[in-house]
Parts: C-alpha cells; structure tokens; sequence
C-alpha cells in the first residue's frame, strides 16, 4: 500500500543556518526526500543562506555529504541526489549587519513574481527579529512569504511575546510557522485520526472511563555538545513547553468543527486554559549522574558541564485539565535524558471493569490500555482481556489488539520535517503552533519555576541508564499507578 503523492507549488526555501547541525541532519534530508518520492515541482529550489564564504559548489558539497549520511542507501541514488544539488543554491549573509542581504535579493529576483518564499530560520532566536526585519527591509516579504521558526520560542511568557511581536511586525500570524516537530510525527497525527475518524472511543474519552493518562517522552542520549544551549534549557523548556504540552492537548482537546488549522488551535488552546496550576509537589526534576548510555559508561551532567547547574535533565509532573471532560482525571508527563530506553508514548489508561465474574482461577481482569507508541517502532496498541484458549477452563489473558505501523504499511514512515516542510509551502498551518498557545503554555510553565525557586524544591538525581529518580515512581504510586516503562 502506497500513499498517493501529490506535487506542491513552486517554491524558493531560504535556510537561514543552512549550512548548520539542523539543515544537515534533518532540512536537507527532509527535503531531499520529498523531491526523491516525486513531490518537488521542477521549479523548486532551495538557497542556503549563511556567514560562511562558500560558493554554490561548496554548498552542494555539504549537502552531498550530509545526505549520504543521514538518507539510507536504500533511499539514495547518484541520480536522485544529482537532481536534489542542482535545486540548491547559496548566499553569503550576514544575518546581524546589512552585509550579503542584496545577494539574497538577486538570488530571489530570478524567481517567477509571486512564487511562494519560505524563509526558515535555524538559527537562534535572538536574530529571529533582526531576520524579519531585513526581509522586509529588502523587499523580501510578501503576501507569498513564509517564516517558519523553531523552539526556543522564549524562555518564559514575557520573552516569548517579545519574541512573536518582533516576527509579527513584519509577519502576519497567517504566515508565522511555528515548528514543533513532535506535530509531524505520524502516531501523533494518527492520535487526530483514532480520536476523530472512528466511533469508537469519543463515548469513552472521559473521566467516566478514563482513569489516568500517561505521556512519556524518553531518551537515551545525553545533552553531547549542545550542552551550552541544554543548562539554559534543562528538559522542562526544552522539552515539557513544547512537545510534551501539545502531545497533552492532542489527547485532552474537544473535537474541533473541522479539521482546519485555526478549528483545532482553538480546541488546544482552549485545554492549556484549562490546566489547573501546579504545585511544586506534583513535580520532579532532577540530573543524571554517571552510569550507562546506550553505548558503555558514560558521565554524569555535571561533567558534561564542567559547572555546578540546577538544570533538570529529567522532569515529571501530575497535571490536570480541569473540565468537564477530564476533572479529577491526572495526566502523568514525564521526560528525560540518559534514560533506560528511546521511547516516546502516550498511555491511556481505562478504568477497571466495576465487578469480576469470573473466579480466581481466570485471574483477575486488568484494565484496558490503549498505547500509543511515538518511537521507536510506531504502533498503536489496545490492550484488552480475552479467554486464554485451551480445554483448561477460564483464564484471562491480557493482549494487545496490535497495529504496528512497520508491519501494516509498506512504505517508509517519514520523518517529521518531511510533512511539515512542505505544509509550510501548502500553506497549512494545523501543525504549527499559534502565538496564543505558545505563549498560554508559557503562563502554566512559568509558575512552576517560581514554585521551584519559592520553596527551594530539590533537583534530584538519577543514573543515567534508568527510569529516573525514585521521587518519579513516589508520584505516580502514590496514586496507586505505575508508569509504563516500555513493557506494555
Ligand atoms: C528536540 C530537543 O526538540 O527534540 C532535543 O531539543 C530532543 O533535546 C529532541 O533530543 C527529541 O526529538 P525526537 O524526535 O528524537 O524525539
């Protein structure tokens, strides 16, 4: 089974930091791998735009490299790749002084009037406005332009509006993308189609039989070398604001009129209004110490730092949407780095049945989950109870109704950046960000870092290689629940 490819507009994508970690890794990829599956028209281009004193040549170059390793070879043919340099181009800018912006502009005059400009800046927010300025400056913005930027979209609430009302000045919201790449994750994008394209579960998502929903993003690297930009960070920015927050409103929001951008922005918007504020005991942070990576021993973050740092490595908090819908239902966040495993999951977890038939023999009915796995392997799972077959009589089994994507779809599951590069292009923004919410999940995280400093609550520590600190397991047993550490 194959799904159908359907090509986009003309475009120019301007990379701004295109010859930096995140164009190599993931942009260049991403968009290499459009064009290879048929989607680029013949006239789109991409033109990176950095300090660097490089020609055209130099550039593809760099993309060459970068696409042989981050494009498996199954993916890669000399002709593909050829095709892919020859759409690219480069300028020499200067993105703090008005040096290079007239190379921009030539570059861009050669282009159809018209033609949708995408201009993506991986580059750190504090030239987000200087950039937007420019643009508009050199005669850059149009109705056809685009800017898309990533995270960190401010580091509390005020900082966050500053942030948007500088791109806003020269950007209408319309043309604003907001990247949170969790959003383009299939399973993620699946969680609007199991919840909205089937009858099934609506009647049953609520606090009537829901018991607890459980959001786990996990990680087994450690911070590495972007340590500078993570101590200033620490998980609940980088990771809680952002990813882990949408995931929550995904799961918690109302069923929008339709499936449009700003119909589904409102239904999450409308869930972070709803988060009840969260007192410091309903939270955890805490750092790993030296112990196990994935690849041998490894150190502790302090190391990695060279300093003393509060910065939390890992974060789990006990939130509430207070609603009709959710009221007295907890929803368990958790994040790290360093941890036992790469896993990123949504769990949600149904109440018991309100009385057992069956006698002790069977075994006792465990409640239904329903497991939706992010990464790796992408799957949802409904774990239900059924008779163990067999002539021994009534035993129960808990088994999961199983829908692992590898094994359902023959076609390669796409990389985030893949769908919402070229989402940009189409114009859609249901998987960006609106500045409202940005800036109302700011307004429920912020208060968390006062609580923290107010009563001085403790980082903890775990080892890198586990689940995190023992003051994680304490919050959700507490409640009578454990966390689902990959095994279900
Ligand atoms: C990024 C964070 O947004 O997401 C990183 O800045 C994190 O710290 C990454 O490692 C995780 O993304 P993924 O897609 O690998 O789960």
């Amino acid at each position: 089974m194959t799904s159908k490819i359907i090509p986009v507009e003309p475009f120019d994508y301007v990379i701004f930091g295109g010859t930096g970690d995140l164009a190599q890794r993931k942009l260049l990829p991403a968009l290499y791998h459009r064009d290879h599956d048929g989607q680029l028209p013949d006239d789109a281009r991409m033109i990176g735009a950095s300090r660097g004193d490089l020609s055209r040549e130099d550039y593809q170059k760099i993309a060459h490299d970068a696409l042989r390793e981050h494009v498996s070879e199954e993916h890669r043919s000399e002709e593909s790749l050829q095709r892919f340099l020859n759409r690219l181009d480069y300028v020499r800018i200067d993105a703090t002084s008005d040096g290079g912006w007239d190379n921009l502009q030539a570059c861009l005059e050669k282009s159809t009037p018209g033609k949708i400009r995408a201009f993506y800046l991986a580059v750190g927010p504090t030239l987000f406005g200087s950039i937007s300025e420019r643009l508009n400056r050199f005669g850059l913005v149009d109705d056809n332009s685009r800017v898309v930027i990533e995270k960190p979209l401010g580091r509390d609430l005020d900082s966050a509006q500053k942030l948007n009302s500088e791109v806003g000045q020269y950007f209408g919201e319309k043309q604003v993308f907001r990247i949170d790449h969790y959003l383009g994750k299939e399973t993620v994008q699946n969680l609007l189609a199991l919840r909205f394209a089937n009858a099934l579960f609506e009647p049953l998502w609520n606090s009537s039989h829901i018991d607890h929903v459980q959001i786990t993003v996990a990680e087994t690297v450690g911070v590495g070398d972007r340590v500078g930009y993570y101590n200033k960070s620490g998980a609940m920015r980088d990771m809680v604001q952002n990813h882990l927050m949408q995931l929550l409103c995904l799961v918690a929001m109302e069923a929008p009129a339709s499936a449009d951008a700003d119909s589904i922005r409102d239904e999450k918007l409308k869930v972070l209004r709803s988060l009840k504020p969260i007192p410091a005991e309903n939270t955890v942070r805490a750092q790993y110490h030296a112990g196990a990576g994935p690849d041998g021993k490894v150190d502790g973050y302090l190391n990695e730092l060279g300093e003393d740092s509060d910065t939390a490595t890992f974060v789990a908090l006990k939130a509430e949407v207070e609603n009709w819908r959710w009221s007295g239902v907890p929803f368990y966040l958790r994040t790290g780095k360093r941890m036992a495993m790469r896993m990123s999951e949504i769990v949600i977890q149904f109440k018991p049945v309100p009385y057992s038939i069956f006698g002790k023999d069977a075994g006792a009915p465990i409640s239904n989950r329903l497991v939706l796995r992010l990464q790796p392997d992408e799957s949802v799972k409904q774990w239900i109870m059924i008779k163990d077959p067999g002539p021994g009589g009534m035993r129960l089994k808990h088994l999961p109704l199983d829908m692992s994507f590898a094994e359902n779809f023959e076609h390669r599951s796409p990389d985030a950046y893949e769908r919402l590069l070229l989402d940009v292009i189409r114009g859609n923004q249901t998987l960006f960000m609106r500045r409202d919410e940005v800036e109302e999940a700011w307004k429920w995280i912020d208060p968390i870092f006062e609580a923290w400093e107010e009563t001085s609550h403790p980082v903890s520590n775990y080892t890198a290689g586990t689940w995190g600190p023992s003051q994680s397991i304490a919050l959700i047993e507490r409640d009578h629940r454990t966390w689902n550490d990959g095994d279900q």
